[in-house]
């Protein structure tokens, strides 16, 4: 078989619908308009019935109305630097409990360095760059200022091997968040460049432990010695990234953490995975998840059915009661149904501690947006793919890939609907630089989400629509965060401009 035979034959079910509009796609569509009608006349808002509805302009007045406050415009002012070194380099580190492995690393480690500021604090960050490629660092969920977000040829040029960069900002939102290289990132990040950023509470919290467990999974050669160096796979690319066999949690493949009864511990779920979705599951304990991407949600919730897709994050509150003594709790990924696996264990032992007594975090000023199903969407972005590029096969949004792509404007300060439609039968975790957003809608249903998100994921041919109120003027990227994926072209940027820039532009051009 010819490899484009075989890419037909993987891509099947996406090339019928594309090239034969089928009934099946107009029953699709049928249904989704059908429900997304259902769904809007059923609000159940008394204001938001058909007879007393408002105008478009008034209805997104309303919803900035209610974004206000949700979170901090501005960083709170600096009350000290907190300067760290780090350098990229190939290195020699033990991981999977004891396998010397060939990694590029941050400081000699995999994870990288955990970076810990207290909100406020400014980080400095001198890094260096001994890699035999160029790169940069991007702080992935940090409202960093666009100079300081790492993409190179949109906000810095590529740091090359041999030199340095200084990364300065002041976090504006305390929670989990990560870094890792923004060039060839299917390569960089799989070799083991990643780490994470904890901007912690001030005043802290309280919690007795604050744990971090970086999920990742690993392609290794059929020995296990090494890291697989194929990257960019023809099955990478026409499936859903690179997936690797060995799954660690801290580059554990057995990882266990310690608690004493009584504790209530904050723990902190990273996915750095180039293409692996995690659905952990906690089932057993009294956990409650209290951040989604590092921000706080309206109110704790259940943990049940939360996804990691790469890049996002999940923080939960723990509770472990004396009963608990002597229990050892599995956490068991059951993102995929038929292949489940333990990724790490959480074991109760030791004297009793008295548990922290303290509200939870999760009370953060949530927008409904009930209103936001009958405001406009201001872009939809269609991701599909097609053969052809560098790679062989090109991952598009609105049928560009990034090397052809075209900005899409949005303004600061101003609602903005916007709609992901996946053509695929593949996954698309999409990511947004320096933003966050909340999702409305999934095919057509509004979405129960009381928190925001960096990232979503859409799984095959959904629609998922977004509600974004940008604030930082600049340049950023929209990219999957299946690697791959973004490799091949699946990365666009998103141009936002401040609201006054109109009239300034409108000024200027007057004779
Ligand atoms: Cu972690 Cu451009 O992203
Ligand atoms: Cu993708």
């Amino acid at each position: 078989m010819t490899l484009w035979r075989k890419w037909q034959h993987v891509f099947r079910s996406q090339w019928l619908l594309r090239y034969e509009p089928s009934m099946l796609r107009l029953i699709l569509r049928a249904a989704i308009a059908a429900s997304l009608v259902v769904s809007a006349v059923s609000i159940p808002s008394c204001s938001r019935d058909k007879e007393t509805r408002q105008e478009p302009a008034s209805e997104e007045a309303a919803l900035l109305k209610e974004f206000k406050g949700a979170y901090a415009e501005e960083a709170p002012p600096s009350t000290g630097i907190r300067e760290f070194e780090m350098t990229a380099k190939p290195s020699v580190v033990s991981l999977f409990e004891g396998r010397d492995m060939e990694v590029w690393a941050f400081n000699e480690q995999v994870p990288g360095p955990t970076l810990r500021v207290k909100l406020g604090e400014t980080v400095r960050l001198h890094f260096k760059n001994e890699l035999p490629q160029p790169t940069t660092i991007h702080f992935h969920g940090v409202r960093v200022s666009n100079a300081m977000d790492g993409v190179p040829g949109v906000t810095q040029p590529p740091i090359q091997p041999g030199d340095e960069f200084t990364y300065e900002f002041t976090p504006k939102d305390a929670g989990t968040f990560w870094f890792h290289p923004h060039v060839r990132g299917s390569e960089q990040v799989e070799r083991g460049l990643f780490g994470t950023l904890v901007v912690e509470d001030v005043p802290s919290l309280g919690f007795s432990q604050d744990v971090v467990w970086v999920l990742d999974d690993w392609r290794l050669t059929p020995d296990g010695s090494k890291i697989d160096p194929r990257f960019n796979t023809g099955g990478d690319l026409m499936h859903d990234g690179r997936w690797g066999g060995t799954v660690t949690v801290n580059s554990r493949l057995n990882h266990e953490l310690l608690v004493k009864p009584g504790e209530r511990i904050r723990l902190r779920l990273v996915n750095t995975s180039n293409a692996r979705a995690y659905a952990p599951n906690f089932e057993g304990l009294d956990a409650k998840v209290i951040a989604v991407d590092g921000m706080y949600t309206e109110r704790p919730l259940d943990p049940a059915g939360f996804v990691l897709a790469p890049g996002n994050r999940l923080d939960l509150d723990i509770r472990f009661s004396e009963q608990q003594r002597g229990e050892l709790f599995a956490v068991v990924d059951q993102f995929s149904s038929r292949r489940t696996h333990q990724l790490a264990s959480i074991r109760v032992d030791g004297e009793p501690v008295v548990t922290p007594d303290f509200d939870s975090p999760a009370q953060a000023k949530i927008p409904a947006w009930e209103g936001a199903l009958f405001t406009p969407v201001h872009t939809e972005f269609v991701l599909n793919a097609r053969r052809g590029g560098k790679l062989g096969i090109e991952w598009l949004i609105n049928n560009r890939p990034y090397s052809d792509y075209k900005p899409t404007s949005l303004v600061s300060g101003q609602w903005h609907r916007l709609r992901f439609t996946n053509s695929s039968g593949r996954l698309h975790p999409m990511h947004i630089h320096g933003q966050f957003f909340k999702v409305l809608t999934r095919n057509g249903k509004p979405a129960d989400e009381p928190y925001f998100r960096d990232t979503v994921l859409l799984r095959p041919r959904d629609v998922v629509d977004v509600g974004l109120v940008p604030l930082d003027v600049g340049e950023w990227m929209m990219h999957c965060h299946i690697l791959e994926h973004a490799e091949s072209g699946m990365m666009t940027v998103l141009s936002v401009r401040s609201s006054d820039s109109d009239s300034i532009r409108a000024h200027a051009v007057k004779p």
